[in-house]
């Protein structure tokens, strides 16, 4: 099926899951915020990221970290809930990115990072990108350990005042055992937001999604 966000953008996604969980959300939450820089861990066919290009550099210019292995979830292979040709969708990434940044009024600086997350959030930070971010969205492994990294490198790689979204909060495989309390997200955004108490603030909560301000280094 080909989804697209906004009847002005003729993009082509497969799926629905930005329409769903985020773009209610995101609607209220972006406009109101100063975002210069942003990065997302996960951009699978670019429905994140043409939002942020589509509402950021309609006013001002932007640089847009994008950080996916494009190797997929676990959710995505094998006979996962979302299997998918990851070459084909990467593909369609750089088509609707490229597509979003010819349509955007001001310069958008796009830095794919092809890689695990945990490599290329370490590698930006040993440049010298700590504290540099507005913006970081975690929306990459659906997997605890893999959560709670992305959670605390991105900490360190977002500004004081800086926004933290985390997608997929209650997801959970269908496994024929029922849950694994190990992997899905939830017990690493618990275990995050717990020990940061002090460092930040939890705006909204509105399950699927949850939005934190990072008040302290
Ligand atoms: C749910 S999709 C992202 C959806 C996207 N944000 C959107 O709005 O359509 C998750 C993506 O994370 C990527 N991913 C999974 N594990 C990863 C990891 N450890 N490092 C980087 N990317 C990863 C997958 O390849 C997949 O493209």
């Amino acid at each position: 099926m080909a989804w697209d966000t906004a009847a002005e953008a003729p993009y082509d996604f497969t799926n629905g899951w930005f329409e769903g969980n985020a773009r209610p959300f995101w609607e209220q939450l972006i406009p109101g915020l100063q975002i210069t820089s942003a990065l997302e861990i996960g951009s699978y066919e670019g429905a994140s990221a043409c939002f942020l290009v589509d509402r950021i550099a309609a006013h001002a210019p932007l640089t847009l970290h994008c950080v996916d292995t494009w190797a997929g979830g676990i959710e995505h292979q094998g006979d996962g809930s979302a299997t998918a040709d990851m070459d084909a969708v990467e593909e369609r990434f750089h088509r609707n990115i490229q597509r979003a940044i010819r349509r955007a009024a001001h310069p958008v600086d796009l830095r794919i990072h092809k890689g695990r997350s945990d490599a290329c959030l370490s590698e930006l930070l040993a440049i010298g990108g700590r504290g540099s971010l507005d913006f970081i969205y975690v929306d990459g492994s659906h997997q605890a350990p893999d959560v709670l990294c992305d959670a605390v490198l991105a900490f360190r790689l977002l500004k004081v005042g800086g926004h933290l979204v985390f997608d997929d909060y209650l997801w959970s495989e269908r496994l024929p055992a029922g849950q694994d309390p190990i992997r899905c997200p939830k017990p690493a955004i618990d275990a995050f937001t717990t020990l940061y108490c002090r460092k930040l603030q939890i705006l909204e909560a509105p399950l699927w999604q949850i939005y934190v301000r990072k008040t302290a280094d």
